[in-house]
Formats: C-alpha cells, sequence, structure tokens
C-alpha cells in the first residue's frame, strides 16, 4: 500500500489570537484567509478574559499553539487614570502570565505595546533602546508589560506600535468622518508629532514575522513611515473624504485630558526593517487604502 508522500505534508502554524474583537484583532480576522497554511484561534474578550489565568492555561493546554499575538488591552487612554488597578491587571500581569505560559508551551509570543511607553521629550525618532518615561498610567502598564513578557518569557517579540487606526472600532479616523460628515468646523491639536499606524499593515508585518524562517526576540518599533501631527492627520482624511467641514488647528493646552500625550513620538523603525526586511508603506498611502475600503 502507498504511503503519503510527505510533499504533500503541509505543517499548519497555529495561531492564537488574543483580543481578537479589537482593532488588531479584527484586522487578522480580515487577512487569515491569505495564509491557508495558518490555523488560527480567535478570542475574544468573552471568548478568553487573558486576567483568566486558569482559562489561558487551559486554552494553551488544549489548543497548543505555535505562536500567540496578544491584541488584548486596557486601551482606555483616559480612563486608565481612574482605573488604574484595571490597566495593570490586563496590560502587565497578564501579559506576564501569557509570556510564561507561552514559555512553558514553547508558543512564540508576540505582544503588542505603544509609543505612550516614551517621554515625548524627543526631537529625533525614538529607537527601541531610548530611554523611556511613560506619562500616563496606560503608558506605565503598558511599559510594565513589556517588562512583564521578556521576565517571563526572554523569547518574546514586543512591537511598539502609534496611532493606530482600523476599518473596525473606535479611533481618530472614524471619528474625524462622523464629525465632519456632523460639524461645519472642528478644531484638532497641531503640536503633538507621531505616525499613523494602520492596523491592516501591523497585522501584515506580524504575519511576515511569523513566516520568515528566523525569530529575533526584542523590542520592534512599528508604524507608517513618515510623521505628522493629528491636525495635519486630520486635513488628509478632510481632502480624502472629499469634506467642506473647516479643521482649526488649536495647541494641545486648548484640549485638555486626563492623561497626558507624548509630545512627540515618531519611532524609528531601522531596527524592524533590518531584522525582519519588513517594508513601510507611507502613513497617506496606507490612509487612502483604509479610508476607500470603509
Ligand atoms: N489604538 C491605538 O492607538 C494604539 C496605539 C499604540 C499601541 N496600541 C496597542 O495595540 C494593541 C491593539 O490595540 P487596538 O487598537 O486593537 O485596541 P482595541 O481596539 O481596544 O482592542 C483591544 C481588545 O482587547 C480586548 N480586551 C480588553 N481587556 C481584555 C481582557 N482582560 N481580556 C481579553 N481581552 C481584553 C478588548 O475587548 P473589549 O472591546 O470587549 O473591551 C478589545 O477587543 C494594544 O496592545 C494597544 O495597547 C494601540
Amino acid at each position: 500500500m502507498g504511503s503519503t508522500p510527505t510533499s504533500n505534508l503541509i505543517f499548519m502554524k497555529k495561531i492564537l489570537i488574543t483580543g481578537a474583537n479589537g482593532q488588531l484583532g479584527k484586522e487578522f480576522r480580515d487577512l487569515a484567509v491569505k495564509f491557508p497554511d495558518c490555523e488560527f484561534l480567535f478570542l475574544s474578550r468573552e471568548d478568553l478574559p487573558i486576567h483568566h489565568f486558569e482559562l489561558v492555561r487551559n486554552i494553551f493546554n488544549s489548543f497548543n499553539p505555535d505562536f500567540c499575538i496578544n491584541c488584548a488591552a486596557y486601551t482606555a487612554v483616559d480612563k486608565a487614570e481612574q482605573e488604574k488597578e484595571l490597566a495593570f491587571l490586563v496590560n502587565a500581569e497578564s501579559v506576564g502570565v501569557l509570556a510564561a505560559v507561552s514559555h512553558l508551551h514553547k508558543t512564540k509570543f508576540i505582544h503588542i505595546s505603544t509609543d505612550y511607553v516614551y517621554d515625548g521629550l524627543a526631537t529625533v525618532p525614538y529607537t527601541e533602546d531610548a530611554i523611556t518615561g511613560p506619562q500616563s498610567v496606560y503608558g506605565l502598564s503598558k511599559k510594565m508589560g513589556e517588562a512583564e513578557a521578556v521576565k517571563n518569557n526572554p523569547e518574546s517579540v514586543i512591537i511598539r506600535t502609534s496611532w493606530v487606526y482600523s476599518r473596525h472600532g473606535n479611533n481618530f479616523v472614524k471619528t474625524m468622518i462622523r464629525l465632519m460628515n456632523e460639524k461645519e468646523s472642528i478644531s484638532v491639536v497641531s503640536d503633538q508629532h507621531g505616525t499613523p499606524s494602520w492596523a491592516a499593515d501591523i497585522a501584515s508585518a506580524i504575519m511576515q514575522i511569523i513566516n520568515s524562517r528566523i525569530w529575533i526576540p526584542g523590542i520592534f518599533n512599528f508604524s507608517n513611515d513618515g510623521e505628522t501631527t493629528w491636525y495635519d492627520f486630520a486635513n488628509d482624511i478632510k481632502r480624502l473624504i472629499g469634506s467642506k467641514c473647516i479643521v482649526n488647528s488649536i495647541p494641545t493646552s486648548s484640549y485638555p485630558t486626563p492623561a497626558k500625550r507624548p509630545q512627540y513620538s515618531v519611532l524609528n523603525k531601522e531596527k524592524i526593517i533590518s531584522a525582519y526586511h519588513v517594508k513601510l508603506r507611507d502613513w497617506r498611502e496606507s490612509l487612502g487604502s483604509c479610508i476607500e475600503g470603509l
């Protein structure tokens, strides 16, 4: 009797996605069809609250993933100033448990962090080894999450990203489109500098890392290419949707928020480009693609 030719055997990569109903999680859902050699398990907060450590262990025991991409996070930046304990539980302690369980199962752990770990005082793009200085509870909880990931699983890959938007969920782009359709004029902060990141591009970059034949642990910055301000970002959204709404420029001091944001958080992406050959798209080009798909 003939045996199955080995060339027909496909090694299916098993990928666990936590926080699967968030902006980034949903981009992975959209992207999954392009990767028939990957078996994805998408778990939302309801399916797997990552702060229920016993559930986390049970999922790893039953699914035994090759990769775990942690898209779950407490992301209510302003509310975190009041809900400190919850922010630390989800963004730090739970990340430590996910990292430790991944380590035990030899699962490659990919965690997402933020530009809010930086102090915002720089004038040139932040490298991964620049001194951090979170200005908010959220930023500090994410910084502690990075440390927990590395401590519990030194093989972790951590992606620091910034100004995330998507066709899914709530974000700056969708808020601007709504406001521009509702109002004759709006005011947007023009003295915070950073780079938008289309969540679809973050998901693609992570799939490129997974599909590369190498695994280089560490912290990697990733955003789209270029830099802008929220004000210029809003103006580009206005241009792309052909809105007549007047966009006024205001300083941060005229728009006080409970949590302080970095004044400058442009990320230097040389490390991820050289390690994983990730290609960056210009932020305007990605914004156009996202808005086209809305
Ligand atoms: N958004 C940004 O501008 C930005 C910027 C830089 C970095 N990041 C980072 O990028 C990553 C993805 O962000 P995102 O924009 O996709 O955030 P998001 O849309 O808020 O998604 C986060 C998801 O995590 C879920 N979640 C919250 N607590 C949980 C828990 N205890 N257990 C399991 N799931 C939980 C949320 O569920 P519910 O919706 O049910 O609450 C939500 O679906 C996060 O690590 C974030 O810190 C985001």
